[in-house]
């Protein structure tokens, strides 16, 4: 009995860790799927691949990752482009939401909560934080965003900004 009560402790502390990944931990993934994105996307000049192969490795290496996908801009609506994750809303409405803000304020936009985020567009319950990272033309005008939703709280924080930046930047 004692032997399988140490094991239950053991897999609720393995369990624990997966969940929170610390800022050390992170930066290194992050600098990892970089070198490896640089190399990959090199290999193509079609933006769609490029997109569509961002997302696979994010989505596939990011345990807290739980969607992963671009909104574009196309006719004055902000219309989801390729993801990974569970089924998305396909066009957001106009001036609403996370994205917008992004698009709007043309900056990364982090929501620790999306429930205290007025306006927040839930295209599935599970959602419980955000980011939006705006795509810019040459002319630094916005396009899109790359949108990553978490099924846990306060998942993002200026590390994800900074390298998703950066990776967004690879397009
Ligand atoms: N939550 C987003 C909508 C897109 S989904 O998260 C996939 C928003 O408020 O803009």
């Amino acid at each position: 009995m004692l032997k399988v009560a140490t094991q239950q402790i053991l897999i609720l502390q393995v369990n624990k860790n997966l969940q929170i990944m610390d800022k050390a931990k992170k930066e290194k993934r992050y600098f990892r799927i970089y070198e490896q994105l640089k190399q990959i996307l090199s290999a193509s000049s079609f933006e769609d691949a490029k997109m569509a192969t961002i997302l696979a490795v994010l989505h596939h290496k990011m345990e807290y990752f739980f969607w992963t996908g671009f909104y574009v801009l196309h006719k004055g609506e902000l219309t989801v482009k390729t993801y990974q994750g569970p089924l998305a809303c396909q066009v957001l409405e106009k001036d609403k939401g996370v994205c917008w803000a992004a698009i709007k304020s043309n900056k990364t936009i982090i929501v620790e909560d999306v429930h205290r985020f007025e306006g927040h567009i839930a295209c599935d319950s599970r959602s419980k934080s955000e980011i939006a990272v705006p795509l810019q033309n040459s002319f630094g005008k916005p396009t899109g965003v790359l949108d990553v939703d978490s099924a846990e709280y306060n998942s993002f924080d200026e590390v994800d900004a900074h390298w998703l930046e950066m990776i967004v930047k690879l397009i």
